[in-house]
């Protein structure tokens, strides 16, 4: 009698023992993204038009040579990693990448020109769209299993941070391009539900990988970045693109709320910085900016895509212009950005200790 209640104790501490025991591993983040997130990828995609490795990009960042950020600086991930005392993850073409450094670090797979939908940008020729970036993820994922084991593999990712900063490709390199099979097929509302729906499934496929701490992150005004304010005379923003980022964020919003309170576990966040980005532009002055419309990299008027590159005149003072590039903000526009995520989001900072922080309720 007494030996099988020991038994059973026994047991019961064991169970309890490998429930309670989480990975000791470091918290790591798992980045999807495009080029507001990239940090190298597409340095390594050689035919790819879309490539951040020549000067002056990164010209605010560790030695001043490119970093294969799109932006002079941090972006606007790496600053929100910082913050949460998060390793900033390396990028996942990086030739260095072991499943060392995966563990110890995480992975970066934001690649420049990438979008939610598959068709978005082809014309880049070379780009990790959503889908691919979670196929790749995958392969990480089984590497990490052959190293640790699957029970510790599963604890492992189950505990890491994942970012998803997708979306303005779909609607600057797609659906708004006039001769995009996307711009013939849908109209403004069933283009919106397509995307939606699409990272629906994509947010659905990461829960089941192991996500549980995901945050989404939101479109600014993509209609004043320079490359879209060019396309009209005045240069005033294009109001089009501005309420299709408004209307992607509202129904991103719901979906991602939405899947928190019905996915296991899930604790799903979304957030935009739409609001204060759109008030700098209107009154850069209150924020330190002296120009929000044109880039502070340029190649005289001449502006299609990228034209950031070593021939181009730089501004005087980068920290007082919001955009880097044509497309890009710069870092103190990021900075910005960063701060009014963290707080509409009230992320939780990791202890690196080693421990996952609380649930929140
Ligand atoms: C998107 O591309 C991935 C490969 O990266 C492929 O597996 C998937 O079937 C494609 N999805 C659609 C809807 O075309
Ligand atoms: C949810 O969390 C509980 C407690 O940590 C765990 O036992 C359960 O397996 C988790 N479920 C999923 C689907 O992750």
């Amino acid at each position: 009698m007494k030996s099988s209640m020991a038994a059973s104790l026994l047991i019961a501490l064991t169970i309890l023992g490998v429930a309670i025991g989480g990975c000791q591993c470091t918290i790591v983040q798992f980045i999807f993204g495009d080029s507001l997130s990239d940090v190298g990828n597409n340095e390594y995609l050689t035919k790819s038009l879309a490539r951040a490795n020549l000067p002056w990009y990164g010209i605010d960042f560790g030695n001043g040579l490119p970093s294969g950020r799109f932006t002079n600086g941090r972006t606007v991930a790496d600053i929100i990693g910082d913050y949460m005392g998060l390793p900033r993850p390396p990028a996942f073409l990086d030739p260095t990448l072991t499943e060392d450094t995966i563990m110890s670090n995480g992975v970066n797979f934001a690649s420049g020109g990438g979008g939610i939908l598959n068709e978005t940008a082809t014309y880049f020729i070379q780009r990790f769209s959503l889908y691919k970036q979670i196929e790749l993820f995958q392969g990480v994922q089984e590497l990490i299993r052959q190293k640790i084991g699957p029970t510790e593999a599963e604890k492992f990712f189950q505990q890491s941070r994942y970012v998803v900063a997708m979306g303005s490709n779909d609607f600057i390199n797609n659906y708004l391009m006039p001769f995009s099979s996307d711009s013939r097929t849908y109209n403004d509302d069933s283009f919106i539900t397509y995307l939606v729906g699409t990272l629906s499934d994509q947010l659905k496929i990461l829960h089941s990988l192991g996500a549980r701490e995901l945050m989404v992150f939101g479109l600014g005004p993509v209609g004043c970045i320079p490359l879209q304010r060019v396309l009209s005379t005045s240069g005033a923003c294009q109001q089009n693109a501005n309420n299709l980022a408004l209307n992607f964020n509202q129904a991103t919003s719901k979906l991602v709320i939405e899947l928190s309170n019905t996915l296991p576990n899930a604790s799903f966040r979304f957030g935009d910085a739409y609001d204060v980005v759109n008030d700098v532009i209107s009154n850069p002055s209150n924020y330190g900016f002296d120009n929000a419309d044109s880039p502070c990299c340029s190649f005289g008027k001449i502006q299609p895509s990228l034209t950031c590159i070593p021939a181009s005149k730089l501004c005087k003072d980068r920290s007082t212009y919001v955009f880097w590039d044509e497309y890009h903000p710069s870092d103190s526009a990021n900075m910005i950005i960063a701060k009014e995520m963290i707080k509409k989001l009230g992320f939780p900072k990791v202890n690196q200790a080693g421990a996952p922080s609380p649930q929140p309720s």
